[in-house]
């Protein structure tokens, strides 16, 4: 090569540096934010809605649980899940009426407002044309998960007498759906904005569930409805549910096990409703409310079987009786234990509409499925992430807590809503501190704790989960290994909080504490 080729060649490899150093100035200017405009162009214009990458959708149901077509053909569950992004401004219109006036008119309103558009569609929402239900995400997960057909998710066992003294069947299972109005799906949607990493702090103070917002839940069994006089005439869904709740499903044979799953018809025993309300007499700022199934009534439209057990609107935090408890049906004369005392609770004391059945603690309101030693509110107002709290002191391991002593009542107290409920100490409740990371309130929505719950289960490395026991809690361990730095020594290890089950009853593991 001549010498003014070389020189020529050389220039250009200097031009060709010169630009590359000067390229790569500026991506290291912006990656630092350093310069005003890098900094500028990040950021969204003003009064725009920061927006998130296209989220996947969430699934509807359990794969493993939707029916093979070889023995089912019918429609499958869709989750409803285009929550609204702004807050709905209109109220249902119940909500102005006085809950407390005429209690069973209320309810039945809440009845008639979650049953438009419904009936017609078999509650399959996504065709109602009157207004738009939701249903929460991550409830398909794990082995209580939805199934395919209504979107079931497995709950409770029902124990032997609970429905009535003359249902002997012990292995029976509840299985149930729950629905958000708009109000309520704005906010699933404000929490599960970001489908890789659920924000509780939008369900917590001073967020929360706004004014309006209506949940309810479908509750069914597959007790045989022979067995109990209210499930005469009874409502019916087929759902691809386990052959009972726990195996063994038949005595004779120890060796059989509840897979696969089989298809079932499942009685309508129970309907629950929560109402986000500002009406000054609910001191929580809900209202909890049951119906039961009575199909004696014999009503052509089965639905309309649906007759309001009660109301509650608070726990009746200084009641510590426990003479109206009534566990299970055990004589003939099967009857409903109404407590006149109680100030927060008002059941139908009606015995030609409502079936006997099993309250609450005390008296307090609970369905017939429901845990009989707690209420809908107790247990409702421990949502929060993490569950750091038992839902009822009974489910808690070690010798059991006296009903009504101080740890007790602890789960009796009226929280106010979106309030975390933290946890409290045996044996005289002193309240828990240093749980960390804090807990966030989920608004009472014990659906909403299970779905970051799952979540986590699933994606233990989100920002928004704990730490899972038995790793490292500080980022510079991770940060040495990561960067092949020596390995840091073992030291111990700050005790973490327990994280409970969130089950409608005392978990498997702990069984007989009734
Ligand atoms: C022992 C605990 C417990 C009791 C008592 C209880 N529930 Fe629940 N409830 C749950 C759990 C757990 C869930 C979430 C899983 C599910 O959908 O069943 C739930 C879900 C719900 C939902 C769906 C919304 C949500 O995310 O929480 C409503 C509405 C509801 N319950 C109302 C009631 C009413 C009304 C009562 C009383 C008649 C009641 N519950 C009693 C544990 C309980």
């Amino acid at each position: 090569m001549s010498q003014q080729g070389m020189n020529a060649a050389l220039l250009k490899r200097l031009v060709l540096c010169l630009a590359l150093l000067l390229l790569g100035g500026i991506l290291v200017a912006r990656h630092l934010g350093g310069g005003e405009h890098g900094a500028a162009a990040s950021e969204p214009p003003p009064g725009a809605a920061q927006k998130l990458a296209a989220q996947p959708a969430f699934p509807s149901a359990n794969p493993q649980f939707i029916p093979p077509p070889s023995i089912y053909s019918g429609p499958l569950f869709v989750l409803s899940q285009n929550y609204p992004t702004e807050r709905p401004n209109t109220r249902p219109d119940f909500l102005s009426s006085d809950f407390k006036a005429d209690w069973k008119a209320y309810m039945m309103k809440v009845r008639d407002y979650c049953f438009e558009g419904n009936l017609d569609v078999d509650f399959r929402v996504e065709h109602n044309k009157t207004r738009a239900w939701y249903h929460m995400p991550w409830q398909d997960y794990g082995p209580q998960g939805r199934e395919g057909i209504h979107g079931l998710t497995k709950e409770a066992r029902v124990q032997v007498q609970q429905l009535a003294s003359s249902q002997t069947y012990n292995n029976g299972q509840t299985y149930a759906v729950g629905f958000f109005n708009d109000l309520g799906g704005y906010t699933i949607g404000q929490v599960w904005a970001d489908h890789m990493n659920p924000d509780p702090s939008k369900s917590s103070r001073p967020n929360g569930f706004p004014i309006g917002t209506v949940i309810f839940k479908l509750l069914f069994v597959d007790v045989p409805p022979t067995q109990v006089k209210s499930l005469t005439n009874p409502k019916q869904w087929q759902a691809y549910v386990d052959t009972c709740y726990k195996a063994p499903c038949d005595p004779q044979q120890p060796n059989n096990s509840n897979n696969p799953r089989v298809l079932k018809q499942m009685s309508l025993i129970q309907m629950d409703i929560a109402v986000r309300t500002d009406d000054k007499q609910a001191p929580t700022g809900w209202l909890f409310g049951t119906f039961q199934y009575n199909g004696a009534l014999g009503r052509p439209n089965g639905w309309e079987n649906l007759i309001p057990v009660g109301l509650m609107w608070g726990n009746d935090a200084t009641d510590r009786g426990d003479t109206y408890t009534q566990t299970s049906f055990t004589g003939p004369n099967d009857q409903t234990k109404i407590n006149p005392k109680l100030k927060e609770t008002v059941i139908n004391d009606d015995p030609n509409e409502l079936p006997p059945t099993h309250l609450g603690w005390n008296g307090r309101l609970n369905g017939p499925v429901d845990n009989p030693v707690s209420s809908c509110m107790s247990c409702h107002m421990t949502a929060q992430f993490p569950s750091y709290a038992a839902l009822n002191p009974s489910f808690l391991p070690g010798p059991q807590t006296k009903r009504g002593s101080n740890f007790w009542m602890k789960w009796f107290q009226d929280i106010d809503c979106a309030t975390p409920f933290g946890n409290y100490l045996p044996p005289n409740g002193a309240p828990q501190t240093g749980l960390n990371p804090s807990p966030l309130s989920t608004d009472f929505s014990l659906q909403l704790s299970i779905s970051i719950t799952n979540f986590c289960a699933a994606n233990p490395h989100a920002p928004v989960c704990p730490p899972p026991a038995g790793e490292s809690e500080d980022a510079s361990d991770k940060a040495a290994v990561i960067l092949g730095g020596a390995r840091p020594r073992a030291r111990p290890r700050a005790k973490r909080a327990v994280v409970h089950p969130i089950v409608r009853d005392v978990p498997e593991s702990r069984p007989n504490r009734r």
